[in-house]
């Protein structure tokens, strides 16, 4: 099926399943997506699908995430149980993989959209990084972020998100995601802002 079919079939699915306010909030991360990539010279329509596909399953019941995790064969963790809401990425990864036959990296930018992950593609930076600064996001540093998202390397920026997740997740007693903090490590090997720096 060619690209812009798939990407039609994957909007229609993501109304019928999502709340009004949640479709706008993908609206607004394909745009954002959009705008970090054109500022990056970069430019790959698998960034819609991506974008519109991420939250697809966001507003689907607790109990039915966890039946399509089960269907799925999705690796079990332990936290699924008790916040079944983070299976949302994983399941909306299977299910267009299966639908549409997406590829690797589109899977694993809507499967790790929520906590971030190591040795992601560009699809997946993007994604993420556009999902925490779209237009209606409001926290105290979102224009700086939206800043180093437009203006800084895509490692740099996705580095910063993965920091603000961390950070979010202390301030309000949230869990941190095994994921997250794998790729931050990650980031910080690679000699992110932070590499070099003695550490005390
Ligand atoms: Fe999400
Ligand atoms: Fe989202």
């Amino acid at each position: 099926m060619p690209l812009n079919r798939v990407l039609e079939e994957i909007i229609a699915i993501s109304q019928k399943l999502a709340t009004k306010e949640r479709f706008e909030h993908m609206l607004r991360v394909a745009d954002w997506a959009d705008r970090i990539a054109r500022s990056h010279g970069f430019r790959d329509d698998r960034l819609k699908l991506a974008a519109f596909s991420h939250d697809m399953f966001r507003d689907v019941k607790p109990e039915v995430l966890l039946k399509l995790a089960r269907f799925y064969k999705l690796e079990n963790k332990w936290y699924y149980f008790s916040r079944p809401v983070l299976l949302h990425g994983p399941v909306a990864a299977e299910y267009i993989r299966r639908r549409f036959n997406v590829d690797e990296e589109v899977y694993e930018a809507v499967y790790y959209h929520t906590s971030g992950a190591p040795g992601i593609g560009v699809i997946g930076k993007i994604l993420t990084i556009a999902d925490v600064v779209e237009q209606s996001r409001d926290f105290p540093q979102v224009e700086e972020l939206r800043k180093v998202a437009l203006n800084s390397s895509l490692d740099n920026a996705y580095g910063e998100v993965l920091k603000q997740k961390t950070l979010y997740a202390l301030e309000s007693k949230l869990l941190i995601l095994p994921e997250t903090t794998e790729a931050w490590n990650e980031y910080v090997e690679r000699g992110g802002s932070y590499g070099g720096k003695a550490q005390n």
